[in-house]
Parts: C-alpha cells; sequence; structure tokens
C-alpha cells in the first residue's frame, strides 16, 4: 500500500559543523555523526519530546528542499523575523527527481502564510478552496490548504498539524496523507499525535534524549506509549501526578 514520491531518501551533512547552536543540539550531533538524515519515499514522522529539536530539523529541510522557512510554498517569499537556518547551510540533499509542488506547512506561523496567500494578485485562494484562510477557523484553513492545495507528486513538510486539529480533524488528515502518499507524495511531519503516527507503513524516527534518532515501531513511539498508559488508568495517573 504503502509507495511515495521517493523525492528525496537521503539528505547528507556537510561538515565540519559549526561549535555553536543549532551543532550543538544532541539530535544535530547525531546527524552529523551519521553523516546524514535518511526520509522514507512516503511518510516520515520525527517524534521526540518538546525542544528535543524537530522543528529545527523540519525548517532546515524545507530550507534545503527549497521552501520558504516561514511556511508556504517555494514561491513564496514573505518573512516576517529576519531569521535563517544555519542548519541548512550544512546540509544537501540528494534528490532522485524533483517534485512537481510542495508546501512546508507550520502551525506556528501559519497565520503569516495565510496573509500572503490573500494578499497575492488575483487573490490566490483558488487552490486553497476559494475562501479567504482568514475566515476559516484554524483546523479549518489547515485542512483546506491538505485538501485543496496538496496534491500529487508533491514533496510536504508538516510541523505538528495536530495542534489546529480536532481527533476527527486529525483522522481526515491522516486520509489525506495515504491519498496523496499513494499519488507519489512524500511527508516529513513533526508529530506528538498517536492518531498521525497510525498511518500503515510510515517510518518513525524518535529523538531520544541524548539525541538517538532511531527508527520505532508504532507501539514503541512515545506519544503512543504515554498517551495509552494515560487512558487505561487516567485516576492512578492523575493521583500520582498531582500529589504532593
Ligand atoms: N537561538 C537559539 N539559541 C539556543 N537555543 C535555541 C535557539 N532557538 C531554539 N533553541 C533551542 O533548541 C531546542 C530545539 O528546539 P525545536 O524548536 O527544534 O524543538 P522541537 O522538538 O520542535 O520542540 P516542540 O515539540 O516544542 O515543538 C530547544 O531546546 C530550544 O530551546
Ligand atoms: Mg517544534
Amino acid at each position: 500500500m504503502a509507495s511515495g514520491g521517493g523525492f528525496v531518501t537521503w539528505v547528507r551533512t556537510e561538515p565540519p559543523p559549526p561549535d555553536e547552536h543549532p551543532f550543538t543540539l544532541p539530535v544535530v550531533r547525531e546527524v552529523f555523526a551519521r553523516g546524514g538524515i535518511g526520509l522514507d519515499p512516503g511518510v516520515t514522522f520525527l517524534v521526540g519530546d518538546n525542544g528535543s529539536g524537530k522543528s529545527t530539523l523540519l525548517e532546515a529541510l524545507a530550507v534545503v528542499f527549497g521552501m520558504n522557512l516561514e511556511g508556504g510554498s517555494r514561491n513564496f517569499r514573505f518573512s516576517t523575523r529576519p531569521e535563517r537556518s544555519a542548519l541548512a547551510d550544512h546540509l544537501v540533499a540528494c534528490w532522485k527527481r524533483r517534485p512537481r509542488t510542495d508546501f512546508f506547512l507550520r502551525a506556528e506561523s501559519f497565520y503569516n502564510a495565510a496573509t500572503y496567500v490573500e494578499e497575492l494578485p488575483g487573490g490566490g485562494l483558488g487552490p486553497y478552496g476559494g475562501r479567504s484562510l482568514h475566515e476559516r477557523s484554524h483546523g479549518e484553513s489547515f485542512l483546506d490548504v491538505a485538501l485543496h492545495r496538496f496534491g500529487p507528486d508533491g514533496l510536504y513538510l508538516l510541523d505538528e498539524p495536530e495542534a489546529a486539529l480536532s481527533v476527527r480533524g486529525c483522522l481526515a488528515l491522516l486520509r489525506r496523507v495515504a491519498d496523496l502518499r499513494a499519488r507519489r507524495c512524500q511527508f516529513v511531519v513533526a508529530t506528538h499525535s498517536p492518531i498521525l503516527l497510525a498511518l500503515p507503513g510510515a517510518l518513525i524516527l524518535q529523538i531520544d534524549e541524548d539525541g538517538a534518532l532511531t527508527p520505532t515501531g508504532y507501539d514503541e513511539a512515545e506519544p503512543v506509549r504515554l498517551t495509552r498508559g494515560f487512558l487505561a488508568e487516567p485516576d492512578r495517573l492523575l493521583r500520582e501526578l498531582l500529589a504532593d
């Protein structure tokens, strides 16, 4: 069932890494130690605790893949902060073929991307479901982008898409990602969602405390283990958590 676009399955590092942030993050050290980062031809999930470096990796991949650092497509050229990805200067994408289209969907700067779309000459809203993304709820506008803007033969980076989505919304996104993977698309998704991670056939790369980046089964992935543990015994876990 799983296939995918397979545009780029290896992004190699260009040493030496400078001795400063973000190169001192454990996961970035690990990527340099391995000489690069391997991606699934279909869907790769990055999981890891807050601050483990998922967005740092994803932003660098976005720049290396030619997308706008703050979200959007390769032809999105807005910037609200004088930001750059130092890591991207030390990564090289080993392309197998080029995608027809691409998009970097970031929860934290989606508002700016939506404004950019609205201000495009001619309205620019056609590929986004025809309505201003600002007239939709946060989750609705996310799903509009995935349903209307994403298409076959695309390369897509998503940073915590679940931040905007209900459980139903996550299931709708999972379905959309599966459909697009079958239509030669490739995804890299940073997520904490045990629902999105359930996509069959995806590669789950888990960032551990020491920065190890390990392919992990669904049942062993931390968001799944911790959520399952909590839902199985919420009363006991809450007693422990809230005890003096
Ligand atoms: N300019 C900076 N200088 C030093 N440390 C930084 C800087 N910017 C970010 N960091 C740190 O880098 C680490 C990785 O951040 P990143 O945003 O990649 O984490 P993340 O895995 O995406 O977390 P989350 O799940 O909360 O989104 C964090 O500990 C963050 O505090
Ligand atoms: Mg993040």
